[in-house]
């Protein structure tokens, strides 16, 4: 459906997304990396697209700040902002996912309706979240500027954060110690190859 736009049509493509996977030799998916502000998310979306590369298998990163820096410049973060950047970064994940890429996705995402939202776009399979919760890290100094109020409505000090009830790779200190990076890419690595 066009939902309320008119007299618009939708146009086929000429090579279809199988064709795409074949010429490429991978299946388009998108891995939704969510988490707190200096969680790991980008550590783990960087590691995670070298190991690809090393296999041959080509991704692309969307990554919340960078795209606020263009597609996202004119929002800022309040409730009804963050719920359109989500929007948007998951269409484009879906264009990316079509196109057959493995697109790994690195957002805050703090409202789970919205990373529903943005599942619900995508064939159940090809689209995997994986959520991370490493603490006690704040290479902006973000946290130190929010607690002393000079950052409103900041992720996890005055702004809610809905951590993933059923995401498929969850990823945690272990024993008070952040896994390395290739850890938590391998996680991943191995979660995709089995999924095939
Ligand atoms: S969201 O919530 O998904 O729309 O956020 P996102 O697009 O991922 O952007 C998060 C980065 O923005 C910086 N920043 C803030 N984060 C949270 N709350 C507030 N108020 C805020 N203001 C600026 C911060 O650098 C986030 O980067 P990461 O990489 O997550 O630390």
């Amino acid at each position: 459906t066009l939902g309320n736009s008119m007299n618009i049509f939708w146009q086929e493509s000429p090579i279809g997304k199988l064709e795409r996977q074949k010429l490429l030799n991978q299946k388009g998916c998108v891995v939704w990396i969510t988490g707190l502000s200096g969680s790991g998310k980008s550590t783990l979306a960087c590691s995670l697209s070298r190991e690809l590369y090393e296999r041959g298998k080509l991704s692309y990163i969307l990554d919340g700040d960078n795209l606020r820096h263009g597609l996202n410049k004119d929002l800022g973060f309040k409730a009804e902002d963050r719920t359109e950047n989500i929007r948007r970064v998951g269409e484009v994940a879906k264009l990316f996912a079509d196109a057959g890429l493995i697109c790994i996705a690195s957002l805050i995402s703090p409202y789970r309706k919205d990373r529903d939202a943005c599942r619900a776009m995508l064939p159940d399979s090809n689209f995997i979240e994986a959520s991370l919760f490493l603490n006690e890290r704040d290479p902006k100094g973000l946290y130190k500027l929010a607690r002393a109020g000079k950052i409103k409505g900041f992720t996890g000090i005055d702004d809610p954060y809905d951590p993933p009830l059923n995401c498929e790779i969850e990823i945690n200190q272990k024993d008070g110690v952040c896994p390395m990076p290739s850890a938590m890419a391998g996680e991943v690595v191995t979660y995709l190859e089995d999924k095939g």
